[in-house]
């Protein structure tokens, strides 16, 4: 049996991971670790083992709701789930994913969305991404109180524009632009800073160049942290899973033919057995019997 790590910081009184801490662990040199996670369970998982950031990711439109993107993703979708991960996950900080259209429209639309999700769904902190408009965005939410996590490099609500879920910042120029993006997050105030799909060495050259942390998916291991999406990672998705996953179980597999051995056994009569039942008194059962013949 793997023993449960015990958690490395302090902690304030609700045994959450305190915000602040993320930033000490790259002055220190700790990676962080951070993973998606959709519902109470996986939240209380990800807790147990030790996960430092729990993203409620607009991911779930395609691992979950079996989109083909993550565009049609709704503020209440991301609301519910928030509210569920946020029950299971106590020390991570849980940081919810503000879906596309729920930020871009003007500072009051991404202030009063943003709020809605730490009010209502329990969130610690939200994510926005790309650079450009986005930066007023973040830097307006920050100022309203609640923290903000950038995202740039390969941003799947405007994979349109980007060509499709291609890797980013590949020639000069789109590196420099990233780096401009990373920084420009960074002074809006962002406390983090999502890197994906970009070469290894341009997320160095970013996670050396800003003071808050870099969290990388495809980006190499020079950032300050990792993320991956829960269902990626654990093979319980039938896509096709970018190269940059790594698979740590095969969670589908196991899935799959747990439901056949069940199925296997209702169909022979092997299932229910007796200790799945409920029995009777006997003078109760009698008194039915009885009863019936009348
Ligand atoms: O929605 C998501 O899961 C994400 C991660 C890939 C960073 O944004």
């Amino acid at each position: 049996m793997t023993e449960t790590p015990k958690p490395r910081y302090a902690s304030w009184t609700t045994g959450k991971l305190p915000l602040p801490e993320l930033r000490e662990m790259k002055r220190r040199g700790e990676k962080i670790v951070m993973v998606t996670a959709y519902d109470a369970p996986s939240g209380r998982l990800a807790d147990a083992a030790g996960i430092d950031v729990v993203l409620v990711g607009d991911s779930s439109g395609m691992v979950v709701h079996g989109r083909e993107s993550t565009v049609a993703v709704t503020l209440d979708e991301i609301l519910f789930m928030t509210q569920w991960v946020s029950r299971g996950a106590k020390r991570p900080l849980v940081v919810a994913d503000m879906p596309f259209g729920s930020y871009e429209v003007s500072d009051e639309q991404a202030v009063a969305n943003a709020m809605r999700l730490v009010k209502e769904g329990g969130a610690d902190a939200v994510k926005l991404e790309r650079g450009g408009t986005t930066v007023a965005r973040a830097g307006a939410i920050v100022a309203a109180g609640v923290p903000v996590m950038g995202h740039v490099g390969l941003t799947p609500q405007t994979a349109t524009v980007l060509g499709g879920f291609k890797a980013q910042g590949r020639t000069a120029e789109r590196a420099r632009l990233l780096l401009e993006e990373a920084s420009a997050l960074e002074s809006a105030g962002c406390f983090a800073v999502v890197l994906e799909a970009v070469p290894a060495t341009v997320a160095r050259t970013i996670t050396q160049a800003l003071g808050v942390p870099t969290i990388g998916i495809g980006a190499g291991g020079d950032c300050d942290g990792q993320v991956l999406v829960w269902h990626d990672m654990l093979g319980y998705y039938e896509g096709h899973a970018p190269r940059f996953v790594k698979r740590y179980a095969d969670l589908g597999e196991a899935i799959t033919e747990a439901l056949g051995r069940y199925a296997e056994d209702v169909r022979s009569g092997a299932f229910p057995e007796e200790q799945h039942t409920y029995a009777m008194p006997p003078e109760e059962l009698a008194a039915f019997e009885a009863a019936k013949k009348d």
